[in-house]
C-alpha cells in the first residue's frame, strides 16, 4: 500500500536515514519505535513528504517520490506531528473546516479528542493552548480528515492519562478500520495494537515483526 525503497534522508552532511526499505500493507496498523535520535520522525517526515529524501516512494504502486505534502494529503495521507506547530489567527474550527463537514461531526471529534467544543471550537491555535491540548488538536485534525494513511508521530506525548485512554480508544477505531495506521510510539498500550511493530536504530530498521515476536526483545 504504501511502499519505500532505500530512503534516504541527509542534513548537515549526515546520513540521517540510511536506506529504508519497507512495505506498510493495507489495513495494518504499525508501530514505530526506537531510541531518541534513531530517525523515527524523520522517517514519518519522508514518507508525508515534509523532508526531501532520495529513494521511491510509492502509494499503491503510484509513484510519489516528488509529491508535495499537499498532493500527498489529496492522496489521503494524513500526518499528526510530535511537536505539533501553531497557526496565527486561525481558529480550530477553521483547521477542522479543511475536511468540509458538518459542524456536528467537528463537535465529535474534538469530544473523541476529550475537548469541549463550545470551549475550543472558535479559539485560535496557537500558544496559549497548552502542549497537551495541542497535541489533541493535532490528533483532531486527522481524524476529520477521511484518510487511508494516518501517520502519528509519539501522539501520546504530553497527554495525561485521562486523555490516554481516549486516546487509545481512538486509535482502536483506527485498528478497526480499513485505514493503514503507523504510529511512532513507546506506549506498551499503543504497541499491543500492533499488527507490526518496527524497531529503529541510527537510521536502519534494526529489526520488524509481529508484536509476539518483538516485544520481549523490548522487555516492555
Ligand atoms: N533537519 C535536520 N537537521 C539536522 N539534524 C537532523 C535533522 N532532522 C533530524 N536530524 C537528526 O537526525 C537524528 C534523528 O532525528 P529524529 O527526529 O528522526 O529522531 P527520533 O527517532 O524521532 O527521536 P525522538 O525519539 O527523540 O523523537 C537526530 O540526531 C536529529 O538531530
Ligand atoms: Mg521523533
Amino acid at each position: 500500500m504504501l511502499k519505500i525503497e532505500n530512503l534516504k534522508y541527509i542534513a548537515n552532511d549526515e546520513e540521517i536515514l540510511k536506506g529504508i526499505d519497507f512495505e506498510f500493507k493495507k489495513g495494518k496498523f504499525y508501530v514505530i519505535t526506537g531510541h531518541n535520535g534513531a530517525g523515527k520522525s524523520s522517517l514519518a517526515k519522508c514518507l508525508m513528504g515534509l523532508y526531501k529524501c532520495s529513494g521511491k516512494v510509492y502509494l499503491n504502486d503510484i509513484d510519489i517520490t516528488d509529491k508535495s505534502v499537499d498532493e500527498r494529503a489529496k492522496l489521503g495521507m494524513g500526518f499528526a506531528f510530535q511537536q505539533p506547530v501553531t497557526f496565527k489567527g486561525v481558529r480550530v474550527i477553521d483547521l477542522l473546516k479543511i475536511s468540509d463537514k458538518p459542524l456536528k461531526t467537528y463537535e465529535d471529534i474534538l469530544l473523541k479528542v476529550g475537548l469541549q467544543p463550545q470551549e475550543y471550537l472558535f479559539r485560535e491555535i496557537n500558544n496559549t493552548l497548552s502542549g497537551g491540548e495541542l497535541k489533541r488538536l493535532e490528533l483532531a485534525s486527522v481524524l476529520s480528515r477521511d484518510i487511508k494513511v494516518g501517520i502519528f508521530d509519539e501522539p501520546e506525548a504530553g497527554i495525561d492519562l485521562w486523555s490516554f485512554n481516549n486516546l487509545s480508544n481512538v486509535f482502536t477505531e483506527f485498528k478497526n478500520s480499513e485505514r493503514t495506521t503507523i504510529v511512532i510510539s513507546h506506549q506498551e498500550r499503543v504497541m499491543a495494537l500492533a499488527d507490526e511493530i518496527i524497531v529503529m536504530k541510527e537510521g536502519k530498521i534494526l529489526t520488524s515483526g509481529a508484536k509476539e515476536e518483538i516485544l520481549p526483545l523490548l522487555n516492555v
